[in-house]
C-alpha cells in the first residue's frame, strides 16, 4: 500500500488518481484529513505522534519535505517495514547558497535527514512550479498591475501533473529508484514572458510594474516571513537574465514530454478570470 503525505497538496492530489488508475491501494495522509473529500488518515509531518498509525502496513511513501520530524518519521517507517520513499525536494538544494537560503535549506535538511535511510529514498528535485503563477491571480482578477522585482528572471515552470507523473513512475517501477532526479519544465521563461503567455490565453492584457527588491519585500511583509522573502529575492537575483538549464527527466522517466507553461495556464484558466 502507498501512503501519500500532504494529501491536500497539488502534487499529492495529482498523484492519487494515477496510482488508483493502476489499481493500487492508496492511503491518503493529511494534517487536516477532514478537509479532504475522500477518506484520509491523520498524518501531520509536524506531529510525530501521527506517524505510526499512518505508516502501519505501508510499503511505499510519497513524502513532502517537512524536515522538522523526519528522523521520527524515518524511525516509524523502518518500524512499519516501509521499502521505498519518494521525497518531494527542490532543485534549490543544488544552488550555491543552499545551506543558508531558508527555502533551499529546509529541503536540504529533509534530504539529509533521509540520507542514511536503510530503504531506497528517491529524491525529486523540481525547479519552479508553474503553479507559482497563482500568486498573480488576485492582481489579475482585480485588474491591478503585478509588481515584479526581477521581471527578467528566468524560471523553468513545471506542471504539477508532470511532478506527479514522475513520482508515479518512480513509485511503481524499480527503474531510476534510489537516485536524485532534477526536474524542469520544457521551457525556460522570464516572468515577463510568462505574463505575456498568460495574457494571450486569458484574452486580456496584464500590466506589471517593476519594483525594487525593498519595495517588494515591504509589500509581502504581511504574507511571507521575512527570511523567505529574502530567500526568493536572492534566487530571482541569481536567475535575472540567466536562462535555467533544462533537464529531460520528465520525458526520460515517464515516456512523455513535460507539459509547456501554456498547458498549465489552460488547465487553470478559471483561476485568473475576473468575477463579473
Ligand atoms: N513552488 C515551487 O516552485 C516548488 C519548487 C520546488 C519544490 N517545491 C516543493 O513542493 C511543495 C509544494 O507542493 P504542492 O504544490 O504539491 O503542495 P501545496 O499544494 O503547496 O501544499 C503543500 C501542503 O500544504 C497542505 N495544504 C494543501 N492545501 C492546503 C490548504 N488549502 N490549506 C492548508 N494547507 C494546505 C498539504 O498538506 P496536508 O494535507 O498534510 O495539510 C500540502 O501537502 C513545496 O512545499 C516544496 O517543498 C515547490
Amino acid at each position: 500500500m502507498f501512503l501519500l503525505t500532504g494529501a491536500r497538496g497539488a502534487v499529492a492530489s495529482a498523484l492519487h488518481p494515477l496510482l488508483r488508475a493502476d489499481g493500487h491501494a492508496v492511503r491518503l495522509g493529511s494534517a487536516r484529513p477532514a478537509e479532504l473529500d475522500q477518506p484520509a488518515v491523520h498524518c501531520d509531518l509536524r506531529d510525530p505522534s501521527t506517524f505510526p498509525a499512518a505508516l502501519a502496513g505501508i510499503a511505499s511513501v510519497f513524502l513532502y519535505a517537512e524536515a522538522a520530524h523526519l528522523t521520527e518519521f524515518l524511525d516509524a517507517a523502518i518500524e512499519s517495514g516501509v521499502e521505498h520513499i519518494v521525497l518531494l525536494s527542490s532543485s534549490s538544494t543544488l544552488d550555491p547558497d543552499a545551506a543558508t537560503n531558508p527555502v533551499a535549506k529546509s529541503h536540504l535538511d529533509a534530504e539529509l535527514a533521509l540520507s542514511d535511510a536503510p530503504m531506497p529514498v528517491t529524491v525529486l528535485r523540481p525547479g519552479a512550479f508553474a503553479g507559482n503563477a497563482r500568486s498573480w491571480a488576485w492582481s489579475i482578477r482585480a485588474g491591478r498591475p503585478i509588481t515584479l522585482p526581477y521581471p527578467n528572471a528566468y524560471t523553468d515552470p513545471i506542471h504539477e501533473l508532470d511532478v506527479a507523473a514522475v513520482a508515479h513512475a518512480l513509485l511503481t517501477s524499480p527503474r531510476h529508484r534510489g537516485r536524485h532526479h532534477t526536474l524542469t519544465g520544457p521551457q525556460t521563461l522570464t516572468f515577463t514572458e510568462q505574463l505575456r503567455e498568460l495574457a494571450a490565453i486569458i484574452g486580456h492584457p496584464i500590466e506589471f510594474e517593476p519594483v525594487t527588491p525593498a519595495a517588494w519585500r515591504a509589500e509581502m511583509a504581511d504574507h511571507l516571513p521575512a527570511q523567505y522573502a529574502t530567500g526568493l529575492l536572492d534566487y530571482w537575483a541569481r536567475c535575472d537574465g540567466v536562462p535555467t538549464e533544462l533537464t529531460d527527466t520528465v520525458e526520460r522517466v515517464t515516456g512523455r514530454p513535460a507539459r509547456p507553461f501554456g498547458e498549465w495556464v489552460r488547465d487553470h484558466v478559471h483561476e485568473f478570470a475576473a468575477a463579473r
